[in-house]
């Protein structure tokens, strides 16, 4: 686009492109800090897409560009299927869509190293750009290929429990190695074409041999990882092409995939490896889960939680996966608007991973239009439970179990939970007895303070809004 300028000017373009690509990364920073917080977070993700749209529109000036026809036809494609994805995917489906897209962006660096390997002599290659011409192919097609499988566990299309050759993780290990290896020898000799193609082709199978073991409930933090994984394919893809902000934008989603994947797996008290080498919950060890023999529970009805609830100074919701399963955030708004207009205090107390994806319950209860300033994170409920009258358990199991803190060698233990088990009473509304994502039992429903609703969430729900209603 830059011979359309005149012939004084675009001698100023290398250094105008620099400058506005380090503007962009300027937008890119600050648009993720302000996704930190609800009340910023739309606004974060405008300036966050702005950046990225003069980050596209300056690399147009580049002199190296041949041909705008597929540019523009790769946008007007790619804009396209964005909106529609973002207009139509429900909710629920957020883990999945981000599973394809984090698929696309590796899959995209390794084709952008792919391109220029065929269209450049990669023998006048400086070290660095074979290096990371090496890097970008292995980490983009794990980031495929583990994506792609991530994505079909999501959806069922691949059974969702561990699927494993006997050995699996070592297998991987030397797999890896190798891949290494292969980046380390095509560095060496560019020319040999087969060291290339193994490598792209083992780089496909890791990311499979990887995601395929690993349980589809622990998908949301793999994720997370994959997505690490691309912006860091996306860095290396920068080198290869020696593109300032593909290096910086990169790098930024690297580095954030990496920090929430630590701060998921910190929240469910568990590491990393054992995330990806190991299976989680089902456990029928009573030690391990923390089995009560016969104690009973008791179970109450709409016009008793009412009551209970109409009556109270202060009701604090904590919600988890199945408010998302029964997709019951706007009849708990209409509930928690009913109880308010009688002059209870109603805030809802926000476990990082209930749910099952990171932020999951903040974007339920949004949608809802549940205030911002109502939503408290679990350090900041913690201190309240003490003076609550009621605290609601909207579907929520593992987030709000006490063997967290009293039983050693439950899966658990140590995970930080939300303290319901202080409250004055506590109404668990869920379908069953059965357990959550952990596999474990819940000791706090057998508590002498907590009674059960059964039902789905909504309907239960909708049976309480009726029953307030009726309250004089
Ligand atoms: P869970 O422990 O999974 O419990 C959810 C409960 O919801 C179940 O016990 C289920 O009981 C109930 N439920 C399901 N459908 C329902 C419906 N339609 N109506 C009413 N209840 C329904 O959920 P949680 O407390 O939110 O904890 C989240 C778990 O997921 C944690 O163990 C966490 O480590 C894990 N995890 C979270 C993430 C992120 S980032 N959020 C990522 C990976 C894993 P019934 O079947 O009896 O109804």
């Amino acid at each position: 686009m830059s011979q359309f300028l005149p012939e004084f000017l675009q001698a100023y373009i290398p250094t105008t492109i620099q400058l506005i690509y380090l503007i962009a990364t300027g937008f890119f920073i600050v648009g993720i800090k302000r996704l930190g917080s609800p009340a910023t977070a739309r606004s974060g993700n405008q300036m966050a897409s702005f950046g990225m749209l003069l980050g596209v529109v300056v690399t147009l000036f580049d002199r190296e560009i041949v041909s705008f026809e597929f540019i523009i036809a790769g946008v007007v494609i790619g804009a396209l299927l964005g909106a529609i994805a973002a207009k139509k995917v429900q909710m629920t489906a957020m883990p999945e869509m981000v599973a394809i897209f984090n698929g696309f962006g590796g899959g995209a660096s390794a084709l952008v190293a792919w391109g220029e390997f065929t269209r450049l002599d990669p023998t006048l290659f400086e070290t660095q750009a074979l290096v990371t011409t090496g890097l970008s192919i292995l980490i983009g097609s794990i980031t495929f290929t583990g994506s792609f499988i991530a994505f079909g566990k999501l959806k069922g299309f691949i059974p969702g429990g561990r699927i494993a050759l006997p050995g699996q993780n070592i297998i991987n290990l030397v797999l890896t190695f190798v891949a290494l290896g292969l980046v380390g020898w095509f560095t060496i000799d560019p020319e040999y074409q087969l060291v290339f193609w193994s490598l792209f082709g083992l780089a496909l199978l890791i990311g499979a041999f990887t995601v395929l073991p690993i349980g589809g409930a622990d998908m949301p933090v793999v994720i997370s990882l994959l997505n690490s994984y691309s912006g860091i394919a996306a860095s290396m893809a920068g080198f290869v092409l020696g593109n300032n902000l593909l290096i910086i934008s990169g790098a930024l989603v690297g580095a954030a995939g990496l920090i929430l994947t630590n701060i998921m797996c910190k929240a469910m008290n568990r590491t990393l490896p054992n995330v990806l080498f190991g299976a989680f919950g089902g456990s029928d060890d009573p030690a391990q889960t923390g089995t009560v023999g016969d104690k009973s529970i008791q179970q109450t009805s709409a016009d008793d939680a009412a009551i209970q609830c109409a009556y109270a100074k202060k009701v604090v919701v904590t919600p988890g996966y199945g408010l998302a399963v029964a997709q019951a955030q706007h009849v708990l708004k209409e509930v928690a608007n009913l109880l308010e207009e009688r002059g209870v205090t109603v805030k809802y107390g926000i476990h990082p991973v209930a749910g099952r994806m990171p932020g999951h319950m903040n974007v339920l209860l949004a949608e809802a239009d549940v205030p911002y300033d109502q939503l408290y994170d679990m350090d900041e409920i913690n201190p309240e439970f003490a003076s609550t009258d009621v605290v609601l358990i909207i579907g929520a199991n593992d987030v709000v179990n006490p063997a967290a803190k009293t039983t050693p060698g439950s899966p658990i233990y140590g995970m930080p939970i939300l303290n319901v088990d202080e409250a004055k009473r506590t109404i668990v509304f869920k379908r069953s007895m059965s357990t959550g994502y952990a596999g474990i039992e819940n000791d706090l429903f057998y508590s002498d303070k907590n009674q059960m609703f059964f039902g789905d969430a909504k309907k239960s729900l909708q049976e309480l809004a009726t029953a307030i209603k009726e309250l004089d």
